[in-house]
């Protein structure tokens, strides 16, 4: 069973990795170390019996540091305040020093697919969020098994908006109008196909005709995404 506990995570050589963070807290646990500038150190401190969780890019090279890690912040961030308030949404609490944000600590395992297969509840959680989501304008673009939490209580948490896109974002640098509604409907399709690819785990899932479209146009969408990934091998000879 795929299972990773929050309050469990391993606990590492801390006054190596983060010497400041060390100090300040009355504990400490790393969730994910980063291999490279694009991803994130991940780890959950508790101070005065609080716990959060720091997503930092402290590590990164800086000119990566400096440009595409503050994207991944912007996006991230502005994703989570956006849908604050949904069910399946960590609380966002802050930026952390300058190259991070915290939020909730949540306290839980990864769903199985074997628990999506079996929870009726479950599917039907993974469904509202996603569908609550792209009603706010927003795709996640990452909807996977590690990217979901499941607490004690039962309740589904979707997790990790670095490849979030946002219909009405007011990012300084971006798309035309236009091209952002239509680049929204595009990816709303391939999110919406795997949420219905989870709901497939289940034998008694029938999609309807409508779902059965949604199905379609995403593998259309993914022959094109090939086709162009070819065009591109060959141009590179
Ligand atoms: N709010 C949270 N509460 C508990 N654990 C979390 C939380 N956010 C992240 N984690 C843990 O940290 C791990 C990594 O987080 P996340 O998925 O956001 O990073 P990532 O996959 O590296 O994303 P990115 O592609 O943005 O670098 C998760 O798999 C999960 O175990
Ligand atoms: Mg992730």
């Amino acid at each position: 069973m795929q299972s990773q506990k929050v309050t469990s995570a391993r606990s590492i050589s801390l006054n190596k990795a983060f010497p400041s963070a060390a100090n300040r807290y009355d504990h400490y646990a790393t969730l994910q170390r980063s291999n490279s500038s694009l991803k994130a150190n991940v780890f959950c401190v508790t101070r005065n019996g609080r716990s959060m969780v720091v997503k930092d890019y402290s590590h990164a090279r800086p000119l990566i540091r400096y440009t595409l890690c503050k994207v991944l912040i912007y996006r991230e961030t502005a994703a989570l305040k956006k849908l604050q308030g949904f069910d399946a949404v960590p609380e966002f609490y802050g930026r952390y020093g300058q190259h991070g944000f915290s939020m909730q600590a949540l306290c839980g395992e990864q769903p199985t697919r074997e628990l999506l297969a079996d929870q009726a509840s479950l599917r039907e959680q993974l469904r509202n969020a996603v569908n609550s989501f792209h009603a706010a304008g927003v795709t996640h673009n990452d909807l996977r098994m590690a990217n979901m939490l499941l607490d004690k209580q039962g309740q589904l948490f979707i997790i990790d908006y670095a490849s979030a896109f946002q219909r009405d974002s007011d990012e300084k640098i971006s798309f035309p109008k236009p091209l952002k509604h239509l680049l929204f409907r595009i990816l709303r399709i391939s999110d919406h196909a795997k949420m219905l690819r989870f709901l497939q785990l289940s034998t008694s899932f029938k999609a309807s005709h409508k779902e059965q479209q949604v199905l379609n146009r995403a593998k259309r969408l993914h022959r094109l995404a090939d086709c162009w990934k070819t065009l591109r091998r060959m141009a590179k000879g």
